[in-house]
């Protein structure tokens, strides 16, 4: 299974875990796997400086191999005073159900949310972390050129085939592919790709016959079987988000890891409700009493901010109808498992095809 992916990354498996941002990629997630051969990845996205520079150090007694660290690119956004007022008025019944409180929300602004993309590179840096990836855009230049100087492997993310030949311009090493199984957030940056929800099976090797770097595939990639389809469409290897979502490791609520376990595929719907950026997760009461005013909502990560009450209230009161349950397409071969399981599973399943 070795190739110029794994041997960049210095792996025994072409398997990345999906960083997954919102404290689901604990220290013993990322560290199981990065012993066990595979990439671990920290989902770094709403994490501040110092909560990423302890999250490093703790993996960093637990693992002496390689693992990276996933950044949300901020990009300019605004939302008006109306905005939130109108978002408020329909979040309204649901703090009412989960009775919370009115509270002060302090709305995000740009300047903060690049000053603390910046303080999330330098720490990237001073930690000396093998691998930094992207997603929801690509580095300014200088950050690249930055990151690439210190020898750092760069990895962005695309939905479409010209956001792979982007993520290839500006410098990426490798660029993850996400076809529209995917669980979580779209990565897609440029304009009109969020209509497109391009399949990953079209989507590799459009993107492979395209650019240069490695593609690694990224959506509703469960076992051994979708690994080597995607290898054979060219992808030097895969990511994986929820099948290690539901792994003993993982630091999913519990609530969560039930909902992706029971849900069928047909369950696993699109919705711009909980954040204000398109996201796939498992259907629930939130997204169908919000499916008609999902457009209107603020965009990320304001819409994001002004429900976090509402996700964490639901949460912790172990009621699944108001948290954002990510899920991709494939949650019936969700597993509990250990992540070492769960790559023993893959790795043997491939082999298994590999020897036909
Ligand atoms: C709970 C969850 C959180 C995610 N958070 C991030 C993130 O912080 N950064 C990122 O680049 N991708 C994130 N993703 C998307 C994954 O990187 C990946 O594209 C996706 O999990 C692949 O599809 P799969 O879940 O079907 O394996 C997340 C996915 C899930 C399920």
């Amino acid at each position: 299974m070795r190739n110029e992916l794994t041997d960049r990354l210095g792996l025994e498996y072409p398997i990345i875990q999906a960083p997954m941002a919102g404290g689901v990629t604990t220290s013993e997630l990322v560290a199981a796997v990065s012993n066990k051969g595979a990439l671990g990845m920290i989902g770094a996205g709403y994490m501040s400086p110092s909560g990423l520079r302890d999250q490093i150090r703790d993996i960093k007694k637990r693992t002496s191999n390689l693992f990276g660290i996933n950044l949300f690119v901020p990009s300019p956004f605004s939302s008006t005073q109306e905005d939130i007022q109108h978002a408020q008025e329909l979040l309204k019944p649901f703090r009412t159900q989960l009775k919370l409180e009115e509270q002060e929300i302090n709305i995000p602004d740009c300047e903060q949310e690049a000053e603390t993309f910046a303080q999330l590179i330098d720490i990237v840096l001073e930690e000396k972390i093998g691998v930094c990836s992207f997603t929801f855009g690509l580095p300014s230049g200088e950050v690249i050129k930055r990151l690439k100087a210190h020898g750092v492997v760069l990895i962005g993310t695309a939905a479409t085939v010209r956001e792979a030949i982007e993520a290839e311009r500006s410098g990426m090493d490798m660029v993850v592919v996400q076809g529209c199984e995917a669980g979580g957030h779209r990565g897609a940056f440029l304009p009109d790709a969020k209509e497109s929800m391009i399949g990953l099976m079209s989507l590799i090797p459009q993107a492979v016959d395209s650019i240069e770097i490695p593609v690694i595939a990224a959506g509703g990639i469960m076992d051994g079987r979708a690994l080597m389809a995607a290898r054979c469409l060219g992808a030097k290897g895969v990511m994986m988000g929820t099948a290690f979502l539901t792994c003993s490791e993982s630091g999913a609520s519990s609530v969560h890891k039930k909902a992706v376990l029971e849900a069928r595929e047909d369950e696993i719907v699109m919705t711009r409700a909980f954040s204000g950026k398109w996201a796939r997760g498992v259907h629930n009461r939130f997204i169908e009493e919000m499916k008609h005013s999902q457009l209107d909502v603020p965009v990320f990560p304001v819409q994001n901010t002004l429900t976090k009450a509402i996700r964490s209230a639901s949460s912790s009161q172990g009621n699944p109808d108001c948290m954002s349950l990510w899920s991709g397409q494939s949650p019936m071969l969700a597993k509990e498992q250990t992540a070492a399981q769960l790559i023993d599973s893959v790795t043997e399943q491939a082999q298994r095809i590999l020897n036909w």
